[in-house]
Protein backbone atom coordinates (compact mmCIF):
# COMPACT_ATOMS: atom_id res chain seq x y z
CA UNK A 1 0.00 0.00 0.00
CA UNK A 2 1.53 3.24 -0.84
CA UNK A 3 0.30 6.69 1.22
CA UNK A 4 1.88 10.23 1.23
CA UNK A 5 4.01 10.73 3.82
CA UNK A 6 1.87 13.70 5.19
CA UNK A 7 -1.03 11.16 5.71
CA UNK A 8 1.26 8.80 7.46
CA UNK A 9 2.40 9.18 11.67
CA UNK A 10 3.33 6.88 13.98
CA UNK A 11 1.19 5.23 16.71
CA UNK A 12 1.64 6.36 20.21
CA UNK A 13 3.52 3.61 22.12
CA UNK A 14 0.52 3.66 24.79
CA UNK A 15 -2.40 3.29 22.76
CA UNK A 16 -3.03 0.12 21.09
CA UNK A 17 -3.70 -0.11 17.49
CA UNK A 18 -7.73 -0.02 17.87
CA UNK A 19 -7.76 2.82 19.98
CA UNK A 20 -5.11 4.45 17.46
CA UNK A 21 -7.27 3.54 14.64
CA UNK A 22 -10.00 5.30 16.49
CA UNK A 23 -8.38 8.93 16.70
CA UNK A 24 -7.99 10.13 13.70
CA UNK A 25 -11.95 10.87 12.58
CA UNK A 26 -12.86 12.62 16.49
CA UNK A 27 -9.19 14.17 16.68
CA UNK A 28 -9.72 15.58 12.94
CA UNK A 29 -12.85 16.53 13.27
CA UNK A 30 -12.05 18.70 16.44
CA UNK A 31 -8.19 19.86 15.24
CA UNK A 32 -10.23 21.45 12.12
CA UNK A 33 -13.09 23.08 14.12
CA UNK A 34 -10.77 24.35 16.36
CA UNK A 35 -8.06 25.58 14.04
CA UNK A 36 -9.29 25.67 11.32
CA UNK A 37 -12.63 27.14 11.49
CA UNK A 38 -12.97 28.86 14.26
CA UNK A 39 -8.71 29.84 14.61
CA UNK A 40 -8.77 29.50 18.40
CA UNK A 41 -5.62 31.52 20.29
CA UNK A 42 -4.02 32.14 23.84
CA UNK A 43 -5.89 33.40 26.17
CA UNK A 44 -9.03 33.17 24.49
CA UNK A 45 -12.33 31.20 26.13
CA UNK A 46 -13.50 28.24 24.62
CA UNK A 47 -17.38 26.45 25.28
CA UNK A 48 -17.08 22.95 24.29
CA UNK A 49 -20.33 21.43 23.92
CA UNK A 50 -20.39 17.60 24.85
CA UNK A 51 -16.94 18.24 26.31
CA UNK A 52 -16.25 14.53 27.38
CA UNK A 53 -17.15 12.67 24.36
CA UNK A 54 -15.01 11.49 21.49
CA UNK A 55 -15.06 14.88 19.95
CA UNK A 56 -15.19 16.92 22.41
CA UNK A 57 -12.32 15.35 24.91
CA UNK A 58 -9.55 15.81 22.14
CA UNK A 59 -11.49 19.26 21.52
CA UNK A 60 -10.46 20.35 25.19
CA UNK A 61 -6.90 18.87 25.08
CA UNK A 62 -6.53 20.47 21.55
CA UNK A 63 -7.66 24.23 22.96
CA UNK A 64 -5.95 23.88 26.40
CA UNK A 65 -2.83 23.23 24.23
CA UNK A 66 -3.35 26.43 22.34
CA UNK A 67 -3.24 28.19 25.57
CA UNK A 68 -7.66 28.61 25.42
CA UNK A 69 -9.14 29.02 28.67
CA UNK A 70 -11.83 25.81 27.96
CA UNK A 71 -14.86 25.36 29.71
CA UNK A 72 -16.71 21.84 28.47
CA UNK A 73 -20.65 20.76 29.21
CA UNK A 74 -20.60 17.05 29.99
CA UNK A 75 -22.90 14.94 32.80
CA UNK A 76 -22.36 15.00 36.42
CA UNK A 77 -20.28 11.60 36.41
CA UNK A 78 -17.72 13.32 33.68
CA UNK A 79 -16.86 16.37 35.41
CA UNK A 80 -13.97 15.22 37.28
CA UNK A 81 -12.62 13.86 33.96
CA UNK A 82 -12.64 17.38 32.52
CA UNK A 83 -10.75 18.66 34.85
CA UNK A 84 -8.15 16.08 35.00
CA UNK A 85 -7.94 17.26 31.31
CA UNK A 86 -7.88 21.12 31.82
CA UNK A 87 -11.58 22.36 31.44
CA UNK A 88 -13.34 23.83 34.03
CA UNK A 89 -16.97 21.47 33.84
CA UNK A 90 -20.40 22.63 33.48
CA UNK A 91 -23.62 20.50 33.38
CA UNK A 92 -26.14 20.40 30.58
CA UNK A 93 -29.61 19.16 32.00
CA UNK A 94 -30.58 22.25 33.85
CA UNK A 95 -29.26 25.95 34.16
CA UNK A 96 -26.75 25.93 31.35
CA UNK A 97 -26.67 29.46 30.64
CA UNK A 98 -26.63 30.27 33.60
CA UNK A 99 -23.72 28.17 34.64
CA UNK A 100 -21.80 29.52 31.99
CA UNK A 101 -22.41 32.96 32.37
CA UNK A 102 -21.31 32.38 36.42
CA UNK A 103 -18.04 31.62 35.27
CA UNK A 104 -17.63 33.65 31.94
CA UNK A 105 -19.69 36.81 32.83
CA UNK A 106 -18.41 38.92 29.70
CA UNK A 107 -19.49 35.80 27.36
CA UNK A 108 -16.99 33.31 25.39
CA UNK A 109 -15.18 33.72 22.74
CA UNK A 110 -15.32 30.36 21.34
CA UNK A 111 -18.29 27.62 20.50
CA UNK A 112 -17.74 24.48 19.18
CA UNK A 113 -20.87 21.82 19.05
CA UNK A 114 -20.73 18.40 19.47
CA UNK A 115 -24.15 17.80 20.47
CA UNK A 116 -26.31 19.27 17.93
CA UNK A 117 -30.08 19.24 18.25
CA UNK A 118 -29.43 22.56 20.48
CA UNK A 119 -26.56 24.23 18.79
CA UNK A 120 -28.43 27.72 18.17
CA UNK A 121 -29.00 27.81 21.69
CA UNK A 122 -25.55 28.01 22.43
CA UNK A 123 -25.47 31.33 21.18
CA UNK A 124 -26.47 32.64 24.43
CA UNK A 125 -23.23 32.55 26.25
CA UNK A 126 -21.32 33.68 22.91
CA UNK A 127 -19.73 36.96 23.40
CA UNK A 128 -20.53 39.60 20.55
CA UNK A 129 -17.81 38.85 17.78
CA UNK A 130 -17.57 35.50 18.85
CA UNK A 131 -17.29 32.23 16.92
CA UNK A 132 -19.41 29.27 16.19
CA UNK A 133 -19.34 26.20 14.83
CA UNK A 134 -20.68 22.72 15.08
CA UNK A 135 -19.42 19.18 14.24
CA UNK A 136 -23.06 17.99 14.55
CA UNK A 137 -25.64 20.07 13.02
CA UNK A 138 -25.87 21.40 9.80
CA UNK A 139 -28.39 23.61 10.48
CA UNK A 140 -25.91 25.88 11.43
CA UNK A 141 -25.07 26.64 7.51
CA UNK A 142 -28.49 28.55 7.35
CA UNK A 143 -26.99 31.13 9.60
CA UNK A 144 -23.82 30.76 7.77
CA UNK A 145 -21.41 28.79 10.85
CA UNK A 146 -18.57 26.53 10.05
CA UNK A 147 -20.50 23.13 9.86
CA UNK A 148 -17.35 20.91 10.37
CA UNK A 149 -16.69 17.88 8.12
CA UNK A 150 -13.57 16.80 6.15
CA UNK A 151 -13.30 18.54 3.36
CA UNK A 152 -12.86 22.39 2.68
CA UNK A 153 -14.00 24.43 5.69
CA UNK A 154 -15.79 27.24 5.55
CA UNK A 155 -15.16 30.12 8.00
CA UNK A 156 -16.44 30.22 11.95
CA UNK A 157 -19.45 32.02 11.96
CA UNK A 158 -19.13 35.71 13.85
CA UNK A 159 -22.15 36.59 16.22
CA UNK A 160 -23.21 39.98 15.51
CA UNK A 161 -23.26 42.54 18.33
CA UNK A 162 -27.10 42.82 17.23
CA UNK A 163 -27.78 39.08 17.24
CA UNK A 164 -30.94 38.49 19.72
CA UNK A 165 -30.75 35.64 20.65
CA UNK A 166 -29.92 35.20 24.43
CA UNK A 167 -32.53 32.45 25.14
CA UNK A 168 -30.28 30.21 26.24
N1 LIG B 1 -18.17 16.20 11.44
C1 LIG B 1 -17.25 15.26 11.73
O1 LIG B 1 -16.22 15.09 11.06
C2 LIG B 1 -17.49 14.39 12.91
C3 LIG B 1 -16.48 13.52 13.31
C4 LIG B 1 -16.71 12.75 14.42
C5 LIG B 1 -17.93 12.85 15.09
N2 LIG B 1 -18.88 13.69 14.65
C6 LIG B 1 -20.17 13.83 15.34
O2 LIG B 1 -19.91 14.47 16.59
C7 LIG B 1 -20.88 14.00 17.55
C8 LIG B 1 -20.15 13.58 18.78
O3 LIG B 1 -19.39 12.43 18.48
P1 LIG B 1 -18.55 11.73 19.62
O4 LIG B 1 -17.82 10.63 18.95
O5 LIG B 1 -17.78 12.77 20.37
O6 LIG B 1 -19.72 11.15 20.54
P2 LIG B 1 -19.62 10.44 21.94
O7 LIG B 1 -18.22 10.03 22.23
O8 LIG B 1 -20.69 9.41 21.97
O9 LIG B 1 -19.96 11.59 22.99
C9 LIG B 1 -21.23 12.15 23.04
C10 LIG B 1 -21.30 13.00 24.30
O10 LIG B 1 -22.44 13.82 24.18
C11 LIG B 1 -22.71 14.27 25.48
N3 LIG B 1 -24.06 14.85 25.47
C12 LIG B 1 -25.24 14.25 25.22
N4 LIG B 1 -26.23 15.18 25.27
C13 LIG B 1 -25.64 16.39 25.56
C14 LIG B 1 -26.12 17.71 25.74
N5 LIG B 1 -27.42 18.01 25.62
N6 LIG B 1 -25.22 18.69 26.02
C15 LIG B 1 -23.89 18.41 26.14
N7 LIG B 1 -23.38 17.17 25.97
C16 LIG B 1 -24.25 16.17 25.69
C17 LIG B 1 -22.49 13.08 26.37
O11 LIG B 1 -21.97 13.64 27.55
P3 LIG B 1 -21.97 12.91 28.98
O12 LIG B 1 -21.49 11.50 28.76
O13 LIG B 1 -21.02 13.73 29.76
O14 LIG B 1 -23.37 12.96 29.52
C18 LIG B 1 -21.45 12.26 25.60
O15 LIG B 1 -20.21 12.23 26.28
C19 LIG B 1 -21.69 12.89 16.85
O16 LIG B 1 -22.92 13.44 16.43
C20 LIG B 1 -20.83 12.50 15.69
O17 LIG B 1 -21.60 12.02 14.61
C21 LIG B 1 -18.67 14.48 13.59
Amino acid sequence: MAAPVRAVTRKPAALSWAEAAGLPLAGVAAYQALVGALDVRAGETVLVHAAAGGVGSLAVQLAVGLGARVIGTAGEQNHEFLRTLGAEPVGYRKGLPEAVAALAPQGVDVVLDAVGKRTMRTLGPLAPGGRLASVVDPAVRAAGAAMCSPGPMRPAWRRSPGWPGREG
